[in-house]
């Protein structure tokens, strides 16, 4: 059975896009900043309707998240149970640095056009309470593959398995209807990665790069891909789902080539056991190779209250 949450939670779930914006925000010490912020946020789902309606078929959604330091200033609500900074991971060759962020606005569309016109409607509404730390542009890239070449976000869950694996319930009274976030944009060497043959770069995923059919998983204390160092069981051995909606971005004639990693969970220590396995390795010493092709310039956690919550800072 489903565990639907109670109240109604932003539309984390909402469909992969062919254009998405990651925009990530500090509140600054304007006077009035806070009120400010509060109010715009209380707007987003008038602003969401706002800019919808212009396309009701370019599949139109914005998430907001706060990040841990904001939380308590913004929201004034007690926190959500796993609420904290970025974790950084260090490993001994690659480290998941924590950089800062108070609020991310995740803006997706079919359309590039709505995704620009609701981050221009939203950053009037914010004028000087925020100043911007990182916006990127991210847009899909032929079947739904990352600049490396593979078909990414295969295993994500789909239909009541999305809601069971993103949303908050019962378990914690002051996330409920909620989730977490977590963003790191990555820049690759697409060079170095070109340098390998197309099996070693399978190896290093786990699936086949033409036709995305998983490999098997390396036996013991083997290197592991990427694949199997992101899966993940509790204590019962049951497997931990994250919702991935990872866009490329770049420019080619900077000679810059990324992968906006986000991944929404229900459970942050989901996500950040997969990073410690990624980063430090599982067993240490044998971290992801994708990470010899792939350095991450940020790393932030917010948490994404339920559209109840949002609505709540108008009143
Ligand atoms: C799987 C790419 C970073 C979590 C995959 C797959 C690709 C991929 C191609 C296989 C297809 C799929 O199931 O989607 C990348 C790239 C990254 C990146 C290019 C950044 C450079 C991350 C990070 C995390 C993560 C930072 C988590 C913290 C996962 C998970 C899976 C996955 C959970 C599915 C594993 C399974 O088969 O169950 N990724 N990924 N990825 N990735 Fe990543």
């Amino acid at each position: 059975m489903s565990r639907r949450a109670p109240i109604e939670a932003q539309s984390v779930d909402a469909p992969l896009t062919s254009s998405a914006t990651f925009l990530v925000l500090s509140v600054t010490d304007a006077p009035n900043a806070v009120s400010k912020v509060r109010s715009a946020l209380a707007s987003i789902a008038d602003l969401t309707k706002n800019v919808a309606i212009r396309d009701l078929n370019a599949q139109f959604a914005a998430t907001v998240g706060i990040g841990s330091d904001a939380w308590d200033r913004v929201t004034g609500l007690p926190r959500p149970a796993e609420l904290h900074p970025f974790r950084e991971f260090k490993g001994s060759k690659h480290t998941a640095v924590a950089t800062p962020g108070d609020l991310l606005f995740h803006i997706r569309a079919n359309r590039r056009d709505l995704c620009f016109e609701f981050e221009r409607q939203l950053m009037d509404l914010l004028g000087d309470s925020v100043k911007v730390i990182d916006e990127t542009v991210g847009f899909r890239y032929f079947d739904a593959r990352d600049l490396l070449g593979f078909v990414d976000g295969t295993a994500n869950p789909v239909g009541n398995a999305v809601n069971d694996a993103v949303v908050i319930a019962e378990e914690d009274s002051s996330g409920v209807g909620g989730s977490y976030v977590v963003i790191q944009k990555y820049l690759h060497n697409l060079q170095g990665w070109k340098g390998l043959k197309t099996e070693q770069q399978e190896a290093i995923i786990g699936r086949t790069k033409s036709d995305n059919i998983e490999l098997d998983d390396a036996d013991g204390d083997k290197q592991k891909a990427h694949k199997q160092l992101a899966t993940i069981e509790d204590e019962n051995g049951d497997e931990q789902d994250i919702l991935r909606d990872n866009m490329p971005f770049g420019s080619p004639g900077a000679g810059e080539y990324g992968t906006y990693f986000i991944g929404y969970s229900r459970k942050l220590w989901v996500i950040e056991k997969m990073l410690e396995k990624m980063f430090v390795g599982d067993p240490p010493g044998l971290h992801d190779r994708i990470l010899d092709y792939s350095t991450p310039l940020t790393g932030t956690t917010f948490f994404v209250p339920s559209a109840s919550v949002l609505d709540s800072f108008g009143d």
